[in-house]
């Protein structure tokens, strides 16, 4: 595919299939995320494949930060499972910690080109992706769950990879409102 046409066509998967993406497919994903710019050389990213049978305990743990000792709704719980076990694939994407707040923000710079890269090689093969923040990425057990020392590296996203809906376009900004002349 021709590079201009994979970045346009790129977009965030929100609701996959179960359909499986050739494990080929992924490792020349996480070759292209390589290739990203790093200043100084660190090479800050770092991928880890979380595996679906362990994926059932983040789904034990998303269900406890939504619902507490609440017993869930159904349909929630549904979606819950849904999102978590029909991607294909989840890597965990983590950035090697650098206590110097400069190396650290262009580190973090240097994992998301990383993330770009391997979109791009992903939507090359046609296969979808989203990356996603929050409770879940963040929480002390997802950790432990992956086996990442928080001290070490901070996970910045899971990486969702699949095939699935492209959703509805997207109003972007008139370049005239974002490119000074
Ligand atoms: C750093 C970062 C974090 C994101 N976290 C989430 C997330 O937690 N949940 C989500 O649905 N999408 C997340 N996204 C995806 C964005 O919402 C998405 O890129 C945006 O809506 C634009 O859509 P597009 O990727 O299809 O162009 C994240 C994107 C980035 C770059």
């Amino acid at each position: 595919m021709e590079l201009q046409q994979a970045i346009k066509k790129r977009r965030t998967i929100h609701s996959f299939n179960t359909k499986l993406v050739p494990e080929k497919i992924i490792e020349q994903a996480i070759e292209a995320a390589n290739f990203a710019p790093c200043h100084l050389h660190t090479f800050p990213w770092r991928f880890t494949t979380f595996k679906t049978d362990k994926r059932k305990l983040l789904v034990e743990l998303a269900l406890e930060l939504k619902f507490g000792n609440r017993s869930p709704d159904e349909n929630a719980k549904k979606k819950i499972l849904e999102k978590i076990l029909n991607p294909s694939h989840l890597l965990i994407v983590s950035q090697v910690l650098n206590a110097e707040p400069t190396r650290k923000l262009e580190d973090y710079a240097a994992c998301a080109c990383a993330i770009q890269n391997l979109s791009l090689s992903l939507v090359g093969e046609g296969v979808g992706s989203k990356w996603s923040t929050g409770k879940l990425t963040k929480h002390t057990n997802t950790y432990k769950l992956v086996g990442i020392d928080p001290d070490e590296e901070e996970i910045i996203g899971f990486i969702w990879i699949g095939y699935g809906e492209t959703p509805l376009e997207i109003k972007r900004p008139l370049i005239s409102s974002i490119f000074r002349r």
